[in-house]
């Protein structure tokens, strides 16, 4: 279990500017991998935020398996719960809401969060807020942002969720208290985290495999390999006809701002066939499974690559940080964004945060990211994006359940 953090201006004490009640909300997270708690004090001041991550477990499967997920969950969420309030120094009588995430994730690692945080709110008379995990991401950053700049960022924002489950592209705003997002852009296939698993797999490296080819990446030449995305054909959407299920099919118009990585992953694994590197690979996979404590970025994990692995995990990383940056940036200039929020795993890659940072600064249009402990899962997000539902009065039924497929916004 370890502390992921507390704000950065250093709480508890580090009162951000502009917050209005001091509401304490629960925060609890468990759709996949990370079994989180943390409080949170209307919605900007992080008294604890406490992680469990599995991480370790599921790297011996090369990916999350839901079972084991599952009972890990089930193992933790009491303690990890006990610790944010621990560190939080205030009881659960004392808190004022559970918020729980409802979804997207997998549904009996939901299902573990949420019968918990049910249990509490009945128990203690407090009320429960479901949170989309989607929308804790885009929260996190909010939260951040508020806090180092003492302001709200201007709405309305163009935000990019892209995690090991999700890329998305939201349009977010504000009525009222109430959060509103529109889903401009969305992957056709695999989410960006997604590829840069999948593409560490094929290449021998260690699970999760985005920090493995962030670190890599540093060491190889971008342009080795030239990677192409090509245009996505605008979506089709059901809708329009009298009929329910009769309804006609409506072509998007427009540019597309949806995303597709599964292109990619294939074009490194012919790479791979094409120039002979399956020894080099399962070589590399045997020294790292004996050798579990080399982490990525180690010079001993780093020895293992040659300048032409090198080169293709530049030119992998190049490219897809390259698409992300062109859709983002075209989607916030059509949608008339004010700024650009990115967040979920992949928003810890330290090219993709260069590059929009750069590309930012050359449009002068505000782009923030969450502190590296807010990227990956966490339940500070989860009851920061609970405080605008609970100022509304938007509370939770006791019927609420896991939903697996849960969507953010329309669009
Ligand atoms: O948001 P997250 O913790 O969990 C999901 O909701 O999926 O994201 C995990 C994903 C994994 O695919 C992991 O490889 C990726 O985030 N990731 C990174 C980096 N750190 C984590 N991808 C690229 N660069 C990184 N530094
Ligand atoms: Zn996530």
């Amino acid at each position: 279990m370890r502390d992921a953090g507390q704000n950065e201006a250093g709480s508890p004490g580090g009162k951000l500017g502009g917050s209005l009640g001091c509401d304490l909300i629960l925060g609890i997270e468990s759709s996949c991998d990370e079994t989180a708690a943390a409080v949170v004090r209307s919605g900007g001041e992080v008294l604890s935020n406490v992680v469990a991550s599995q991480m370790n477990l599921h790297a011996n499967y090369g990916g999350v398996v839901p079972e084991l997920a599952s009972r890990e969950h089930l193992r933790n969420v009491v303690p990890v719960v006990r610790e944010a309030m621990a560190q939080a120094g205030v009881t659960l009588h004392e808190v004022d809401a559970i918020a729980v995430t409802e979804g997207p994730g997998l549904a009996g690692a939901l299902l573990v969060g949420i019968t918990y945080a049910k249990a509490l709110s009945f128990g203690l008379g407090k009320p429960l807020i479901g949170v989309n995990h989607l929308e804790g991401h885009i929260h996190a950053v909010l939260m951040e942002a508020r806090q180092s700049s003492g302001r709200a960022m201007e709405l309305p924002l163009l935000a990019l969720v892209v995690s090991g489950g999700h890329t998305h592209l939201y349009l977010a705003e504000q009525a009222g208290a109430v959060w509103r997002y529109r889903n401009v852009g969305r992957t056709v296939d695999d989410a960006a985290g997604e590829a840069y698993d999948k593409v560490a797999k094929l290449l021998g490296l260690g699970y999760p495999g985005g920090p493995w080819i962030d670190l890599l990446a540093r060491r190889g030449d971008p342009q080795a390999v030239p990677f192409r995305f090509g245009p996505i054909k605008p979506r089709v959407s059901w809708e329009g006809g009298p009929v329910k299920n009769k309804k006609a099919p409506v072509r998007q118009e427009g540019p597309s701002f949806d995303f597709s990585f599964s292109g990619i992953k294939t074009a490194v694994l012919r790479y791979i066939e094409t120039h002979g590197m399956r020894e080099e690979i399962e070589a590399r996979r045997r020294a790292l499974a004996e050798h579990p404590e080399w982490r990525p970025g180690s010079d001993e994990a780093t020895a293992l690559c040659d300048a032409r692995t090198l080169d293709l995990i530049a030119s992998f990383q190049h490219a897809v940080v390259g698409n992300l940056l062109r859709q983002a940036f075209a989607a916030a200039e059509m949608f008339g964004a004010h700024g650009i929020v990115v967040s979920g795993g992949v928003a810890a890659n330290s090219e993709l945060r260069r590059r929009f940072q750069a590309e930012a600064d050359r449009r002068g249009l505000p782009v923030a990211f969450p502190s590296l402990a807010l990227s990956t899962d966490n339940a500070a997000m989860i009851a920061a994006a609970a405080w605008p539902k609970f100022v509304a009065g938007k509370f939770a039924s006791e019927t609420m359940g896991a939903t697996p497929q849960l969507r953010l916004g329309g669009g």
